[in-house]
């Protein structure tokens, strides 16, 4: 069945045009769409005007300016089942949120309030707070009802625009509540229409049996987590939460090849806290991205130069957590590419909004509108391995994208920061 999305004001973050030639390679054509922006690239990001978009069968069929439509024949004579009237809305590719901890048992307002009146975020996680704190409720709490409140958790993400989503385990600490966890994000992936990926997140925090033995902790996640995760084949990534007072350079190296043997690809958390090592061992095993980087060197940027790694920024903790802000704009100039994602969870970062990751991008990190776009869509679907079917307007990719309220620019959707923007969302071509 075909959908037709007319008279748009604006269609935003279309592959680069030729549009003609963008008959991607599975199709018998020879385009293949930007996997990530990078450096100078991460600038660049076309729109088009008075267009229309084409869907058939939950991909984008064809795009192009309204003068074209008939000419373009809307599919071969084919008219279109629904036919959406955008007049003055803006359309763009949905958000890929590439970091989330979606999947938890308690909000933590009382250590926000501590966080208040002077402790800081490593302060309360060595008292037995913080992670621990989630990883107590999240035991207690059902498979049922952890899907329940995730699933609406992932539902008000997606009304605000987001369309794939990365989720990490790593409430659980214990080989049974964690594999709940990966259980409830493999039923999210089965009942949501969204592109979810898996991460299994063992090493996030060290439970207070181990304190002082920690290497024991991480000979658990070797030995009895990993092989259990990958034998109900429940998580796509493996990550470790590499920072001063977490989990060291070698605890990390050794749960990477761990996973890497088991089929996991790394994707890690680095330097919040401190300068860690923690991107060096990231790009050392090919990490598909390294994410915090509120503390970033010259090294840390040198290494990362020419890799596969996608150097992921979380603004929404840095906010929450008063951190120092990541160097973006260092980044970019070295050539780096940048994405930027939610790090939705209850103690750093308790909101999946993308728009207003999308602002802070600009206001606080200084990138330009469409910096800022390419680092919330192309680069978060590199960063969670799908920028081949999502994170742009392409032909060939999955329809997942959303209608705006009447607006005036794209400009406007960075620069008015806190308002939801976004009137009607669409997975796979399906309006929500
Ligand atoms: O990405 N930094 C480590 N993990 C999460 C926070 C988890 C928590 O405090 O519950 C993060 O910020
Ligand atoms: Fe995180």
């Amino acid at each position: 069945m075909q959908t037709l999305i007319k008279n748009i004001k604006e269609l935003v973050q279309v592959e680069p045009l030729s549009r003609k030639a963008t008959v991607p390679l599975g199709q018998g054509g020879n385009y293949q769409p930007k996997l990530r922006a990078q450096g100078k690239e991460m600038a660049q990001m076309e729109t088009m005007k008075d267009a229309y978009l084409l869907v058939e069968d939950g991909k984008i069929k064809a795009f192009g300016p309204m003068n074209e439509l008939s000419a373009d024949g809307c599919g071969a004579g084919e008219t279109p089942a629904l036919q959406i009237d955008a007049t003055g809305r803006m359309v763009f590719p949905t958000f890929c949120d590439s970091h989330t901890h979606l999947v938890y048992a308690n909000s933590r307002e009382h250590e926000f309030v501590d966080k208040i009146r002077g402790l800081s975020y490593e302060e309360i996680a060595k008292r037995g707070g913080g992670i621990l704190n989630s990883a107590k409720a999240t035991a207690a709490a059902s498979e049922q009802e952890l899907y329940d409140m995730a699933l609406q958790r992932l539902e008000e993400a997606m009304r605000l625009g987001t369309g794939a989503i990365e989720i990490k385990s790593g409430y659980g600490l214990t080989t049974e509540s964690e594999l709940k966890l990966l259980r409830v994000i493999r039923r999210l992936k089965e009942n949501s229409p969204l592109t979810i990926k898996s991460n299994f997140l063992g090493a996030h925090g060290i439970p207070m049996e181990y304190r002082g033995h920690q290497e024991d902790y991480v000979d658990l996640v070797i030995n009895e987590m990993i092989p259990r995760v990958a034998d109900e084949g429940l998580a796509d990534f493996i990550d470790v939460f590499c920072d001063q007072g977490f989990f060291t350079v070698d605890d990390t190296a050794r749960i990477l090849e761990a996973g890497i043997k088991h089929g996991m690809r790394p994707k890690i958390h680095a330097n919040e806290m401190a300068i860690s090592g923690g991107v060096q061992v990231g790009v050392k095993y090919n990490a598909i991205s390294v994410d915090h980087l509120e503390q970033m060197g010259d090294a840390e940027i040198e290494c990362l130069k020419g890799t596969d790694t996608m150097p992921t920024i979380l603004p929404g903790c840095a906010f929450f957590l008063n951190l120092p802000l990541s160097p973006a704009r260092r980044m970019i100039e070295a050539g780096l590419p940048v994405a930027m994602a939610s790090d939705y969870n209850p103690g750093t970062s308790p909101s999946c909004n993308m728009q207003l990751i999308l602002s802070m991008a600009c206001i606080r990190y200084r990138l330009t509108p469409e910096e800022a776009l390419n680092a919330t869509t192309l680069n978060t679907a590199y960063a969670m391995g799908v920028s081949h079917e999502l994170g742009t307007i392409a032909v060939g990719k999955k329809a997942n994208f959303f209608i705006t309220k009447p607006i005036a620019s794209y400009e406007y959707m960075p620069y008015s920061y806190g308002e939801n923007k976004v009137e009607r969302v669409f997975i796979n071509g399906v309006e929500m």
